[in-house]
């Protein structure tokens, strides 16, 4: 009786549902808000981890997922679509079938996580590895959903983004006010819209005495926000977010705008270290593309862009564990011993 009832239940007044939506639901939400030591000492700042890789499915994408599904399934939709670079295949796939709906899932071929694709594949999705990159993906998914009895489930559906927003709420929730600096990684951008949605409404209703500003980063190879221009064929290792036209381009620059904040991009070589920093020197082992916010803000400190003493929220989005093949690169091989305590007290190093 005391659980977690999922984001819809806990903030059913704020979202578009009434009596009548079905609610399909895994319990998502109520992530930890976890003090990043490491973070706060390196930057002078009181820095958080909202983990989002504990959700159900194991990325920020339940949310949203929560509110597509539950309202494709009261519009008696049967069916449900969507473009992905991972993450959102998962969830769509799990959603889908607490929802008794089929799900059919666009990802770009060879470029989404083996642990992404398990997900889709034990969920019962129909997937089609498509020739192109996630863009191409999108633009085939709304095709596909404009001309077929199929239910679009990114981002670009208004109600993914009014899930998401609940990230934002959960923080104030728990900190008592908004931070003064939120700090994300930046793909598609549905989740820096939301959470600016969700902080501007808590301030306009008084729960928050203020918004902070927005902080979102690009993969330096998928960075069209801070190019300015679309990237024809974006790169990097965080496949999460390689990502060239954003669906939510300018909802993404007005974050940026209406915060005060910025939009930068960080290296492939900054997000392995912030992901192995976390993993080492936190204990939170979150996957490539979630660590682009706290390489961010690592990069903004060294810049001298982070005053001391403000209280700052990273969003890492996703687990570790959808992606282990970069957990594993590049670290020492386990040692292997016979049953045998002395043996394995000296490779040890405890004798
Ligand atoms: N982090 C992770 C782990 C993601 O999976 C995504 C997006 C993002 C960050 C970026 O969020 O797109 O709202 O700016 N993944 C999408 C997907 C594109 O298909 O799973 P965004």
């Amino acid at each position: 009786t005391h659980q977690w009832r999922g984001i819809i239940e806990e903030y059913r007044d704020r979202l578009p549902v009434s009596d009548s939506t079905p609610v399909v639901t895994l319990r998502e939400g109520g992530t930890p808000l976890v003090p990043a030591q490491v973070l706060s000492e390196r930057t002078g700042c009181e820095v958080h981890l909202k983990v989002e890789g504990a959700n159900p499915t194991g990325s920020f994408k339940d949310r949203g997922m929560t509110m597509a599904i539950s309202k494709a399934k009261e519009e008696g939709a049967q069916a449900v679509i969507c473009a992905s670079t991972g993450n959102t295949s998962a969830s769509a796939a799990a959603y889908a079938v607490r929802a008794g709906m089929v799900c059919a899932v666009l990802v770009p071929r060879g470029k989404i996580a083996l642990g992404k694709m398990g997900q889709a594949l034990v969920h019962g999705a129909k997937i089609l590895q498509v020739d192109g990159n996630f863009d191409d993906c999108l633009t085939l998914a709304r095709g596909l959903s404009d001309n077929y009895p199929v239910a679009l489930v990114n981002s670009v559906n208004p109600v993914r983004i009014e899930g998401q927003k609940t990230a934002a709420f959960e923080i104030v929730d728990m900190l008592g006010d908004a931070p003064d600096i939120h700090v994300l990684p930046v793909g598609n951008a549905g989740n820096i819209t939301a959470y600016w949605k969700g902080y501007q409404e808590y301030a306009a209703d008084g729960i928050a005495a203020r918004t902070p500003r927005m902080w979102g980063f690009q993969a330096s190879g998928s960075a069209p926000l801070v190019r300015g221009e679309v990237v024809k064929d974006p790169s990097t290792i965080a496949t999460a977010i390689r990502i060239g036209n954003p669906a939510s381009w300018d909802h993404a620059i007005a974050a940026r705008d209406e915060s005060g904040g910025f939009i930068d991009e960080v290296t492939d070589r900054e997000i392995l270290r912030a992901y192995r920093l976390l993993a080492a020197q936190e204990g939170v082992f979150v996957e490539p593309a979630s660590a682009a916010s706290v390489a961010g803000l690592l990069k903004a400190a060294e810049q001298g862009k982070v005053d001391p003493g403000q209280r700052i929220v990273c969003t890492v989005t996703g687990n570790g564990l959808k992606d282990p093949d970069w957990a594993v690169a590049g670290a020492p091989q386990p040692v292997t011993v016979p049953v045998d305590a002395v043996a394995a007290a000296e490779k040890l190093g405890l004798a």
